[in-house]
């Protein structure tokens, strides 16, 4: 069993996940999370909300996750959101044609579905199912299409990212923002892809989750105020032109925007953020790089993208997020088609002056000629373009409707001196796009050991504090009245104070402790003889195996100190006696 393997079947056979609609078969790119998968997952996503929601000050929306085919159009998805698609003409089999080659071709993303195809037959690739012939490759529409209310006027997709939420209610966000620059709106919710062809658990799905972030900025400005927090950190980053060499170079993210290699801070100001959340779930360090994408692997709104990428056992080098600057891209195609201005004003620093000509109507001359309509015509002149004054003859102005042409000798020219504020702006878009399934999956990877105890295998998890499904595990030493009832009270003091907790009298208490390894349980409380008698409860370190008594009463500060540090007894202050 490789790693991928023995993470997934103990994810099955403990209940963090497994293939959903089992019951009648399953369905390729479907997952159902079970009790421990949920709460992991849940958990991520807080630690998520906890760096970008809280930390960074951004606005949380929820937006329907079915949109109206307008939405795609602006966005490019109709037009573009697709993959190479090839089939086996034997068996009909379907693949993505880019991953038969993904051992010939570092980035396929980069090649065309020609290129592809010559790749094909280049080096005799054929259906890894049948060995037969494989067809051309082309272009297959990721979007899963609906139709919105009975019949089929109103077409409807399911979102492909939930980013369309942040773009199309730009001018509310800005409204609730006071109408300032910067701001940043997320959403944690489904997003959908019809994948051609799904086989790598919750890594690809078609229906999977999402936590993004659109960070409106001044385009005229992509420095970051807090760039200074993360300049010192130290990341693998691989560059496009790292990727010409074949070099992976470690750098300060200081450095990598002195040296122009991240465009600007604030892209890698995100890229940090990243790096530090992905840690701070669980995702080990050493396996962890940042690769820009090639020019032609970027996706059509973005100028700039850096993909966080893991080291997995079985599948390699895979992305979990993606750090784009989209630029004005998706504002601008939603003002095209909806005419609505996706503006924001912004204010220089110091007031501009300038010179300017204006029309100045003469009201003595336009009274008598035009009577009733004359301030109407003046108002209409004074709105008029310079450009429209050009020429000789009367000058054509609308007033109510109607075309009213007034003498050129009734009007003046005067140069005047204006002060310019600022000007109307569309924002630029910075977007961190995190695949929470993705992560989860890497987390329980990164995670898992198998050890020899006592010469027994043992397997352990070994979860973050606060990124496990259970907290603490209630255990009391034998299923009796004596010992379960204080077991009880404990269970329900820990519960009280927020913990997230498991209770368990089958088996021996040897099983018991393997079983909390397995899922990650970083403490155990046992519940023995010795709470009656003397009023002291073991805990139990999952990692070291280390056992200390603890008063009764003193367990939950006990735990709390624990379980907010670094898992180890002498670092939350707890006396181990030797
Ligand atoms: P890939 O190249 O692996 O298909 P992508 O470039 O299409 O990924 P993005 O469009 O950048 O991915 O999506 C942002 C994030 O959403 C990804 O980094 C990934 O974690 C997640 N994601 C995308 N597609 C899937 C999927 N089918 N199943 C699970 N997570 C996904
Ligand atoms: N929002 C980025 C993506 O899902 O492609």
């Amino acid at each position: 069993m490789d790693r991928y393997e023995q993470v997934t079947e103990l994810a099955r056979r403990r209940g963090f996940m497994w293939p959903a609609f089992e019951l009648y078969g399953g369905a390729a790119g479907f997952y159902d999370y079970g009790p421990l998968g949920a709460q992991l997952k849940r958990r991520i996503e807080d630690a998520w909300r906890g760096f970008f929601v809280i930390r960074e000050g951004f606005a949380e929306i929820e937006a329907p996750t079915i949109g109206i085919e307008d939405i795609f159009k602006a966005s490019g998805h109709l037009s573009g959101f697709s993959d190479p698609l090839t089939e086996c003409k034997e068996c009909k089999e379907i693949y993505r044609a880019d991953h038969l080659i993904k051992h010939i071709i570092e980035v396929p993303d980069a090649l065309s579905d020609e290129e592809i195809y010559q790749v094909f037959q280049d080096n005799d690739i054929f259906c890894p199912e049948c060995g037969g012939d494989l067809s051309t490759v082309y272009e297959f529409n990721l979007m899963f299409k609906t139709a919105i209310g009975p019949g089929n006027k109103h077409a409807g997709y399911l979102r492909p990212e939930t980013a369309q939420g942040m773009f199309i209610n730009y001018p509310r966000l800005l409204r609730y923002f006071r109408g300032a620059l910067p701001f940043g709106a997320v959403q944690i919710g489904k997003s959908y892809r019809n994948e051609i062809s799904p086989r790598q658990g919750v890594i690809r799905l078609r229906e999977f989750t999402q936590a993004e972030a659109e960070v409106f900025i001044d385009p005229r400005d992509k420095t970051h105020p807090r760039f200074d927090e993360v300049k010192d950190i130290v990341m693998r980053l691989y560059s496009q032109a790292g990727q010409e060499r074949g070099e992976v170079e470690e750098m300060t993210v200081g450095e990598a925007v002195e040296k122009g290699i991240i465009a600007h801070q604030t892209l890698a100001y995100y890229v940090a953020r990243t790096y530090q959340f992905l840690q701070a779930v669980g995702v080990a360090r050493d396996r962890l790089r940042f690769r820009q994408h090639k020019a032609d692997e970027m996706a059509h709104y973005a100028a700039d993208c850096w993909d966080a990428e893991v080291l997995l056992d079985r599948l390699g080098w895979i992305e979990l997020v993606g750090v784009a600057d989209r630029t004005d891209y998706d504002l601008k195609s939603h003002m095209a088609l909806s005419q609505a201005r996706l503006t924001v004003f912004v204010n220089y620093d110091q007031p501009v002056r300038r010179e300017k000509l204006v029309i100045k109507p003469d009201m003595k001359s336009l009274g008598p000629r035009f009577k009733g309509q004359a301030k109407a015509i003046a108002e209409a002149l004074k709105s008029l373009d310079m450009k429209e004054l050009k020429g000789e003859g009367p000058i054509a102005v609308q007033v109510d409707g109607e075309t009213v042409e007034v003498e050129r000798e009734l009007v003046s020219f005067e140069m005047v001196e204006e002060e310019i504020r600022g000007e109307e702006l569309v924002p630029h878009v910075i977007e961190p796009s995190f695949g929470i399934d993705r992560i989860l999956y890497t987390v329980l990877e990164h995670s898992y050991y198998e050890e020899m105890v006592e010469e027994e295998p043992r397997i352990v998890l070994r979860l973050l504090p606060r990124m496990t499904p259970v907290d603490v595990a209630v255990l009391p030493l034998m299923d009796r009245p004596e010992l379960t009832a204080p077991a009880r009270e404990i269970l329900e003091a820990l519960r009280s104070a927020g913990y997230l907790t498991d209770y368990d009298t089958s088996g021996s208490i040897g099983r018991r402790y393997r079983r909390n390894d397995e899922i990650g349980t970083p403490y155990c409380v046992t519940v023995d003889y010795e709470t009656i008698e003397q009023g002291t409860v073991t805990i139990r370190d999952r990692d070291s195996m280390r056992q200390v008594k603890v008063k009764k009463e003193d367990l939950l500060g006990t735990v709390s100190g624990l379980l907010c540090c670094t898992q180890r007894f002498e670092d939350a202050g707890v006396a181990v006696s030797p």
